[in-house]
Order: C-alpha cells, then structure tokens, then sequence
C-alpha cells in the first residue's frame, strides 16, 4: 500500500521503514491474526498514524516500554519516528512476541528496541514512559503499570471516546495510588483528527 502523503508528511526519510511495516501488518499480521481482517484498509490512519501521536508527547532521549504491544502498535511507529529512544516491546503472548521479534530485526530497528515476553504485572524494571493502546480499562491498566514508571515518569494510554468515563471510573484507584491523570487531545499532523491519550503521572 503507497504511504498517503500525510504517512510522509508525518515520518519524513524514514516513510519507507514505515510503509515496509504497514505492508507488513496487512499481509502477515492479518494472516497471523494479529489484526482483523477489515483493518487492511485503514492500516494508516487507525493504527500507524494514531500511534505516531505518541512521539509529540514523549520526552528525548528516555526509556519507554510498549505494554500489550500486540503487532507492535504504539511501539513500532514510535519508535521509527523517535530514533533517540530505548524502546521495549512488552507482550506475553508467544505468537505476538515471535511476530515482533521478526519485525524488529527484518525493519533494522533492533540496535535499540527489545522485545520481552511477559505480562506489565510481572516486569520487575522501571521506565521513564510507559504507552499503552487497546489492553485495558485505565483503572486496571494503572494496577498493572504502577510500578513500570518513576517519580518523575508517566503512563500514556491511547485511548478514544471513553477516555474521560475512564477516567472518571478510575478515580477511586487513582486517588489509592498516588496518582493523577490528565486527558489530553493530539494530532500527528495539522488537520488529522485529533486522539486522546491519557496522561497518568505522579503529579
Ligand atoms: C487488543 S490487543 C492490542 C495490541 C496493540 N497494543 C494494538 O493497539 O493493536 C491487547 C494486547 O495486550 C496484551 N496483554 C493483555 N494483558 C496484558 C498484560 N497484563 N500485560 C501485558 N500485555 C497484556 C495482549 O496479549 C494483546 O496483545
């Protein structure tokens, strides 16, 4: 599939790893059943192009740790946006996890991506960023990621139209936990529609 220009526009020289993936994602992904069968068509703008809002948001040069990283989504594009980055792609299933350790090396990403099978409750590592997309309601997604970010750290949680009664179921959790979330509206590129991702921090 031919990157649309705001595909180009967005990852710039690097458009071609990018497209490497998506053609990827829509021959393998789905035959391995990683993705359904209809998000063929909509590979850019659902998956590549949302997870890409990510790299607005993490500060340079940090550790982040993609957890439930599925066919690598947020993870992947971020981290072809964000070569400054150290990023672990967390995914317990081994059929996931044998998919993404191929991807990584076959989009020469491997120098500084890891993938690490296993569950965010059992990681016993800390991270500067913790991203999440589609694994979770947020009061159970805080439980499991407390630990994964610092003092100064965050979880940043993709999320759609449920994000504020997310937030708001989480409240009782969040308030146990320390913890202070903060929603948050962003595009990729000026006039694409803008995602929501929560921001979950010490405060
Ligand atoms: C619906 S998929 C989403 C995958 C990907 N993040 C995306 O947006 O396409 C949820 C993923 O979370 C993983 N997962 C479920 N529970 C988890 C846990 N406790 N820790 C880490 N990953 C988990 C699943 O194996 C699955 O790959």
């Amino acid at each position: 599939m031919k990157a649309p220009a705001v595909g180009a526009e967005v990852f710039g020289t690097s458009v071609d790893v990018v497209s490497r993936y998506v053609a990827i994602l829509g021959t393998r992904g789905i035959e391995c059943g990683l993705l359904g069968p209809r998000e063929g068509e909509r590979l850019w703008e659902r998956h590549v192009l949302n997870s890409a809002v990510l790299a607005t948001m993490v500060p340079q040069g940090v550790s982040v740790v993609d957890v439930g990283s599925g066919a690598g989504l947020p993870g992947i594009p971020l981290a072809i946006l964000r070569p400054d980055l150290r990023i672990v792609l967390l995914e317990p299933l081994l059929r996931r996890y044998t998919f993404l350790v191929d991807v990584v090396g076959e989009l020469g990403l491997a120098d500084r991506v890891s993938v690490v099978r296993g569950r965010a409750e059992d990681l016993d590592d800390r991270f500067d960023v913790v991203v999440a997309r589609a694994v979770a309601p947020l009061d159970r997604l805080v439980g499991w990621t407390k630990d994964l970010f610092g003092p100064d750290g965050c979880l940043l949680a993709l999320k759609g139209g449920s994000a504020h009664d997310e937030v708001e179921q989480a409240r009782p959790k969040l308030k146990k936990l320390g913890l202070v979330a903060e929603v948050h509206e962003a595009s990729a590129a000026p006039g694409l529609e803008p995602t929501t991702v929560v921001r979950v921090s010490r405060g």
